[in-house]
């Protein structure tokens, strides 16, 4: 009996040893000391002994019984640890490996132009203003000197609220806002979105983008006008482009003009671009009325100014070669990821 539980020792340690996985443990556990396992029987069977041996095998027993539990154990814990350690290393990120890369955004071109539009201003020392979308018929209209019966105010080309509240048809109103909130000098640029009731086609979108410009000084003249936009045209086209002054009619301006610059693309020869004539409009100028300077509490004998109000969205379509307005707007990712 003490021999065949000697030699069930020896087999057990070398099967616990052995074993390579977790849960051949735990079938070793059962074998040997699970209810019905062989270490268990021989216990079960001490009955059959005489009074003499069953004391003796019993402790042989339980020894044997013990060394088997503690050898089950401390494998059992290696192996975990072990399992842990091939998990961890299976599972561990490399982090000297290259990063697929992210995609970054950027601005869209229509700020691209706006910020370096603003950028040159800024340098000739003019001031950003602001001013609401949704305005009142008095700062977009009529302060503006705006005849009662001018085409712009109708029905049909002006998206009103109310009979006194109208989505901005130009940056203009910002002008009047200026004036009555701040005392001359005044130098200011205001760029916003503007809204007309256009039919959609290639050059014209209801929403679009001006930036408004507007000094008032002592002894303003039209020379400084036309250094100003002139100076800022080849800043923003290249120092080659020329510009050209057209009388025009503004209500807020007299006398008042529209300037063009020539084609940067062909350089005044004629092409697509310029429609063959060398030359492309930009903005609508002028030195501000004197209704509009004593509308918005300016004297007129003392002050004057220039004002102007440039498409901005026309500029970055020249800017960037863009022949249709729509794409500028619909947002479709093929187009804005080339800026
Ligand atoms: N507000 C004009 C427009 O939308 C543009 C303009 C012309 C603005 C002359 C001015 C200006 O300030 O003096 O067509």
């Amino acid at each position: 009996m003490k021999e065949k539980l000697q030699s069930l020792l020896l087999q057990a340690k070398n099967e616990i040893i052995s074993a390579k996985a977790l849960k051949e443990l735990e079938e070793l556990r059962i074998k040997y000391l699970g209810k019905k396992g062989e270490v268990t029987l021989v216990l079960k069977n001490m009955k059959d002994l005489s009074q003499e041996e069953r004391p003796l095998v019993g402790k042989i027993a339980n020894e044997i019984r013990e060394q088997i539990e503690t050898l089950l154990e401390s494998v059992t814990e290696d192996k975990k640890k072990l399992e842990v350690e091939n998990q961890l290393e299976k599972e561990s990120i490399d982090v000297t490996m290259p990063s697929k890369g992210t995609v970054r955004g950027h601005k869209h071109p229509i700020n691209v132009a706006l910020d370096e539009a603003i950028e040159i201003f800024l340098g000739m020392g003019f001031k950003i203003a602001e001013g609401p979308e949704v305005e009142t018929v008095y700062h977009n209209f009529d302060a503006l000197n705006a005849p009662i019966d001018h085409p712009s105010r109708s029905l049909s080309d002006t998206f009103y609220i109310t009979e006194d509240l109208l989505l901005r048809t130009q940056t203009s109103p910002i002008q009047v806002r200026t004036m009555k909130s701040q005392k001359p000098p005044i130098k200011i640029i205001a760029p916003g979105r503007c809204f007309r009731n256009d039919e959609i086609d290639a050059t014209h979108s209801p929403m679009f983008h001006q930036i408004e410009g507007l000094v008032i000084d002592k002894n303003i003249t039209m020379a400084d006008l036309k250094g100003t936009l002139d100076m800022f045209a080849k800043r923003l086209f290249g120092s080659q482009t020329k510009t050209k002054f057209r009388p025009h009619y503004f209500p807020f301006t007299e006398p008042s003009g529209e300037v063009d610059v020539s084609c940067f693309k062909c350089g005044g020869e004629g092409c697509r671009f310029c429609k063959g004539s060398g030359w492309i409009e930009i903005l609508g100028c002028g030195m501000v009325h004197p209704n509009v300077l004593e509308e918005c509490g300016i004297d007129s004998k003392e002050y004057n100014g220039f004002a102007f109000g440039m498409g901005l969205d026309r500029v970055t379509m020249l800017k960037y070669e863009i022949d249709d307005i729509r794409v500028l707007f619909e947002n479709d990712i093929r187009f804005i990821k080339q800026f």
